[in-house]
Formats: structure tokens, C-alpha cells, sequence
């Protein structure tokens, strides 16, 4: 479903990515993991095409998207939540989730009291809602939300776009232990045809929740493979413990 190949990416003289190469199977559950500066938040800008790479090639679904801009990588199914605050805080709930729908058309918000009107686009907003989590507050203000229920609408936001791809880019930072199992709970419940990469720089965190980590160190793919085999691994231990005696 996605596949990088030998992505490489440089800013100067620091070389940032270095010959990442991914093959992530249709709703696979796919965390990226390592320590702070390895690369991680790059990697998924080359991916979702905010940043061109000096090399390698990005293919979704086999189709070849490496030259393609973040907006038509969106519409063939590669979406992502930002680490920043997308929201609109003074809105609803159901009006960021429609004002998603309609970036994800490709519209602009000039259109908005048109398109507004379209129930489908209320349904779809719906469904979402009830899928992070947020039914009951469709019509509360962002700003009203608590930190953790913001952040499970910046999923909603990107699901909007009914993505086959989602990428979450450290989704659970800044967040207590309960709003991390609550995020985490939505995360394993979104359905099972959607594919989900999920960058994660506590790896304990995500071991329960996905099926295959990639470890990045240093812009280069130190292991890949099951969650047994990662925590199992001398050389991610080394790399993980080196980071905390930092
Ligand atoms: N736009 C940029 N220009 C220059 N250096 C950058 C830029 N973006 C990231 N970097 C550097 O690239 C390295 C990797 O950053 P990043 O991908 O954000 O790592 P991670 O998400 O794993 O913490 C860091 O050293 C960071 O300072
Ligand atoms: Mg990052």
C-alpha cells in the first residue's frame, strides 16, 4: 500500500535520511520509532510530499507519487495529522470536521455555505466523530476541549479525507497516561482496511499496537520487524539507552 525506496534527504551537510526503504502492506499497523533528531517527522514530509527527496522513490497503492504535491498524494489516499495545531478553535467540532471535507475536495472555503448543506458531508462527519471518540461534542468549541479530545480530532480531520493511508505523527505527544490509552484505543479501532503509520519516540508505547516498527537512527533504518524482535534487539537497546543516559 506504501512503499519508499532508498529515500534520501539532506539539509546542507546533515544528511537526515539515508537510503529508508519501507514496504507497508494494506492495513498494516506501522510505527516508525527512534530517538529525538533520527529523522522520524522527515521521513513523513517526504512522504506526504512537504519536502522533495534527493533520492529514492515513493509508490501508494503501486502508483509512483515521488514527484506528485502534498494536495494529489491526499487525494490518492496518503493523509496525515500534524504534530502543530490544525484547528479552527473558535468552530465546532462538526465544523472543523466539514471545513476537512471540504480542503480534502480541493475546494476552498469559499465554497463552505454551499457545500455545508450537504447532508453527506454531515454524515461523513458523524461517522468520524463517532470513530475518534467525539459524537457528543459535535457542537461544543474547539477551544472548550481538553487537550487529548483537540488531538483526537486532528485524526478526525485527516480521516475527513477518507484515506487509505494515515499517518499520525507522534499522536499521543504532550498527553497524560489516560488520554495516551484513550488515543491509543481509537488508533486500534479504526477500521481495518485503512493503513496506519505511526511515529512514536517512546517505544514501549507502541509495542502493544503495532504489527511492524521500523527503528530510525541517525536517518538510517536500524531494524525492521516485529515488536518481539525490536525490544529483543541488542543494537535498539544500545540506541535507546544511549539516548536516556544523554
Ligand atoms: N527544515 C530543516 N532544515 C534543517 N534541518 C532540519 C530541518 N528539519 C529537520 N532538520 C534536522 O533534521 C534532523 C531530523 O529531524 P526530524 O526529522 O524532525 O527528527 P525526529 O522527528 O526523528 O525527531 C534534526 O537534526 C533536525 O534538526
Ligand atoms: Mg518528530
Amino acid at each position: 500500500m506504501l512503499r519508499a525506496d532508498k529515500l534520501c534527504k539532506a539539509f546542507g551537510a546533515l544528511q537526515v535520511t539515508r537510503d529508508v526503504s519501507l514496504d507497508i502492506p494494506q492495513g498494516a499497523r506501522h510505527a516508525i520509532i527512534g530517538p529525538n533528531g533520527a529523522g522520524k517527522t522527515t521521513l513523513f514530509n517526504l512522504l506526504a510530499g512537504e519536502l522533495a527527496p534527493d533520492a529514492g522513490a515513493i509508490l501508494i497503492d503501486d502508483r509512483d507519487i515521488t514527484h506528485l504535491p502534498p494536495n494529489r498524494r491526499a487525494r490518492l489516499g496518503l493523509s496525515r495529522s500534524f504534530q502543530k495545531n490544525n484547528l479552527f478553535p473558535r468552530q465546532s467540532v462538526q465544523d472543523n470536521l466539514l471545513l476537512a471535507d471540504i480542503a480534502a475536495r480541493g475546494y476552498g472555503y469559499r465554497f463552505w455555505p454551499r457545500l455545508a448543506a450537504r447532508k453527506d458531508a454531515y454524515g461523513k462527519a458523524a461517522t468520524i466523530a463517532g470513530q475518534i471518540g467525539l459524537i457528543d461534542d459535535m457542537q461544543r468549541g474547539v477551544a472548550e476541549l481538553s487537550y487529548g479530545a483537540q488531538r483526537q480530532l486532528e485524526v478526525g480531520l485527516a480521516l475527513m479525507a477518507e484515506p487509505k493511508v494515515l499517518l499520525l505523527d507522534e499522536p499521543t505527544s504532550g498527553m497524560s497516561p489516560e488520554e495516551t490509552g484513550r488515543m491509543l484505543r481509537l488508533i486500534d479501532d479504526l477500521p481495518r482496511s485503512l493503513t496506519v503509520v505511526m511515529i512514536e519516540h517512546d517505544m514501549d508505547l507502541v509495542f502493544n499496537h503495532a504489527d511492524r516498527i521500523t527503528v530510525l537512527n541517525y536517518g538510517e533504518v536500524l531494524m525492521e520487524g516485529q515488536p518481539e524482535e525490536v525490544r529483543g534487539s541488542d543494537a535498539v537497546q544500545e540506541t535507546y539507552l544511549g539516548g536516556e543516559a544523554e
